[in-house]
């Protein structure tokens, strides 16, 4: 297939910055000056070269929308109001679908139900395959009656969690710290900088909507979504989540945006019992501090920043002045909050799967329609459009919209004016201008060297150094009789360096350990991927990890995805670190200090005393479980050399 390829568009690095210089005015956003041989989207008939409003690049933006929601009808306008997964089939193929898996083919959701909006699923291995894959879901929506073109978003992608609900591990991209590690290191100029890097891999492959930053409070430390959040606190998740917008949208969103979709409305941190909320037991949001109105701050400066999206989130806030009903399904949240009083004007789209039920990774998912749990697919449907949210996440449907007008029970009007939000952002972000990627520049743009060494850079930066006995840290490498026991990482990696490795904490004189926080497993094929429950460790792994602090010096590493209460290993350990995503090259480099690496991190939580002091403490409450370990903040630096 001969996909055109915008050659004239060149990737040059060193134009990172350059988002602002995409600026247009607003009253009238003009039309993409793309050359005519570029001007891909409509499909004309050969005889007729006139164009449809709506495909001249000339006019206004508020006039082609007009436009092409006039040739509309009721089935174009519903598939619009749908946003689901899409699959890769085989070497960049369209994917078949799978009946086992009731998974429709893209054929069927973009031709039949006339969907424009997709997030991307699986993971990115190789390039030239996703962006030629990509340009083929294009192909097919340019094919349909209106030619409009698909949106494609995604979940973060630039760090190292791996869960199909939440977030795919970098793969072929650069490589960077969860956001907590960029909330570690407090510089909003890098969280710009990541997000402008981020947005240009993005880009490279087609995807034009991030479905984050997430900016969820972490004052419930149970809860298994922290690690993706910017902490606890609410000023430097507010100072942060301008730079991360800024990074991917630009001074304004324009046609080298990346749109994004900040979530969860109205905070998601205050989950009962640090439970989640895609699960039946994970329901309910707490307010016991009566902290509502704290966790809407970031939300704030995110609006005031020229946040584009907005998701709520799943769960159905207990014992407020509001309905106890999911969000998305709450018109008080919604409208009267969300759009009324903070002023939102843009697209609330709810989280995935709230209507129908469903199957993640072989595990039975109710749909996620909490407090409306006993209402039809249909009466669902309804109470999402009148709560005011404009799209439904994780849900191919279109055909209850179109009943809900038929019946009568949703006028069109209402159906227009969430279609007319989504039809701007396509305009806006030039999708009807330039739907293709170019292949080839895809290939050398995403995980390139300059990008990859950046979050590199950062890995090793985010680490948080909590404690450093005697100076301990960096090691000295000039000893290499020094022998070291390891756990959680290749000792291949330390041999490679000429180190001695063995096997026991007895025969050694260093051990090195990356520890993953602690949780508690949970089964299911999904749920299994939610670390959640105790932050201590057990007894056993207690007195396992005694023995060898009692037998040899330790230098202990955390995962910290989540706020582990680990007061023993503050006690035992020579020195402890805490990390936020970092490969083990990254945390040897800065256990021996190469290259000058050293940690940087304050940590972007407190790390409670014991899980009793989690359950005394409140949901909605930051900085309230007693006498924590570490604070919020804490991180040192190594000494000063000469
Ligand atoms: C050609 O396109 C114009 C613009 O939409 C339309 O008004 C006209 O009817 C079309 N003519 C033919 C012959 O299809
Ligand atoms: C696009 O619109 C402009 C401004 O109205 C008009 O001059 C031009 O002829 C239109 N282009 C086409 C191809 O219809
Ligand atoms: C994958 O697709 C490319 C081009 O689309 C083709 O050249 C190649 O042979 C295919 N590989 C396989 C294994 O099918
Ligand atoms: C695909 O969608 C159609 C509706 O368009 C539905 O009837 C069918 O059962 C779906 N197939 C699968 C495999 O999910
Ligand atoms: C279809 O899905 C089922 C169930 O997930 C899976 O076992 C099977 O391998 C899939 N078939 C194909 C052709 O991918
Ligand atoms: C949620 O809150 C309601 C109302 O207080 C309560 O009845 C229910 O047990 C709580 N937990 C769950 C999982 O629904
Ligand atoms: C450790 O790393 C080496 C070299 O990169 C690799 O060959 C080996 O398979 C790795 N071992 C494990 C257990 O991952
Ligand atoms: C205790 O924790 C360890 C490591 O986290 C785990 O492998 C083990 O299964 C746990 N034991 C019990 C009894 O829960």
């Amino acid at each position: 297939m001969g996909f055109p390829t915008s050659s004239k568009r060149t990737y040059a690095f060193v134009s990172l910055l350059a988002a602002s210089s995409f600026l247009m005015p607003t009253s009238c956003l003009p039309s993409p000056h793309e050359p005519a041989h570029l001007n891909l989207a409509p499909k004309r008939s050969a005889q007729n070269e006139t164009i449809h409003p709506y495909q001249n690049a000339s006019l206004c933006i508020d006039a082609r929308v007009e436009d092409l929601l006039s040739r509309m009808t009721l089935e174009e306008k519903a598939g619009q109001l749908f946003h689901t997964q899409l699959q890769q089939g085989p070497n960049g193929t369209l994917d078949a679908g799978n009946v086992t898996a009731r998974r429709n083919s893209t054929e069927n959701m973009v031709s039949e139900k006339l969907m424009t909006h997709f997030n991307l699923v699986g993971e990115v291995q190789d390039v030239g395959v996703v962006a030629a894959w990509y340009n083929r879901v294009q192909e097919l929506a340019l094919s349909t009656r209106l030619g409009i073109p698909v949106t494609l978003s995604s979940d973060p992608r630039h760090s190292f969690t791996d869960n199909i609900g939440t977030g795919f591990s970098a793969n072929a991209f650069s490589q960077w710290p969860e956001s907590l590690g960029l909330a570690a290191l407090r510089d909003p100029e890098l969280v710009q900088r990541f997000a402008e890097i981020a947005r240009e891999e993005y880009m490279a492959i087609g995807v034009r909507s991030a479905l984050h930053p997430q900016i969820d409070l972490s004052t419930e430390p149970r809860w298994a979504r922290i690690g993706n959040t910017m902490g606890e606190d609410a000023e430097l998740t507010s100072k942060l989540v301008v730079a991360y917008l800024k990074g991917f949208q630009g001074e304004e969103l324009g046609r080298h945006s990346v749109t994004t979709v900040t979530k969860h409305f109205p905070g998601a941190g205050p989950m009962e019992n640090g439970e989640d909320s895609h699960f039946v037991y994970g329901k309910n949001q707490t307010y016991p501090g009566n902290n509502f109105e704290h966790h809407l701050i970031p939300f704030r400066a995110a609006i005031a920043a020229g946040a584009r999206q907005m998701m709520p989130y799943y769960s159905r806030p207990i014992g407020t002045e509001y309905d106890e009903v999911g969000f998305s399904f709450n018109k008080q949240i919604i409208t009267d909050l969300l759009r009324n009083e903070l002023g939102f004007t843009g697209i609330v789209v709810s989280d995935w799967g709230l209507i129908t039920d469903t199957v993640i990774r072989g595990q039975d998912m109710p749909a996620r329609a909490w407090g409306v749990e006993s209402l039809s697919k249909l009466e669902r449907a309804q109470r999402v459009l009148d709560a005011g949210v404009d799209q439904f996440g994780g849900e191919q449907r279109p055909e209850l919209v179109v009943e809900l007008v038929r019946a009568g029970k949703v006028s069109e009007e209402r159906i227009d004016q969430s279609v007319r939000l989504l039809l701007r952002e396509k305009f806006v972000l030039g999708l009807f201008e330039e739907p293709f990627v170019d292949v080839e520049a895809a290939q050398r743009v995403v995980g390139n060297a300059y990008f990859t060494r950046l979050g590199f850079d950062a890995q090793r930066r985010a680490f948080t150094l909590l404690k450093n006995e005697d100076g301990v840290l960096p090691l000295s490498v000039d000893d290499t009789a020094v022998r070291f026991y390891t756990e959680g990482f290749n000792t291949t990696l330390l041999t490679s360096r000429g180190m001695t490795v063995v096997d026991t904490p007895e025969e050694a004189d260093v051990a090195l350990m990356r520890l993953q926080a602690p949780y508690e497993p949970r089964p299911g094929g999904f749920e299994s991927a939610y670390h959640a429950g105790s932050l201590e460790y057990n007894a056993t792994e207690k007195a396992r990890q005694a023995a060898i602090y009692a037998a040899v010096p330790t230098v202990v590493d955390m995962y910290l995805d989540r706020p582990a209460a680990i007061p023993e290993i503050a006690e035992a350990a020579v020195a402890l670190m805490g990390s936020y995503g970092a490969s083990p090259e990254a945390f040897l480099d800065v256990v021996f200090g190469v290259d000058g690496a050293s940690p940087e991190g304050k940590l972007p939580f407190d790390l409670p005393r014991s899980m009793a002091a989690v359950e005394a403490s409140k949901e909605d409450v930051p900085f309230d479980t007693e006498n924590p370990v570490f604070r919020f903040g804490d991180g040192e630096k190594y000494a000063e050399k000469c």
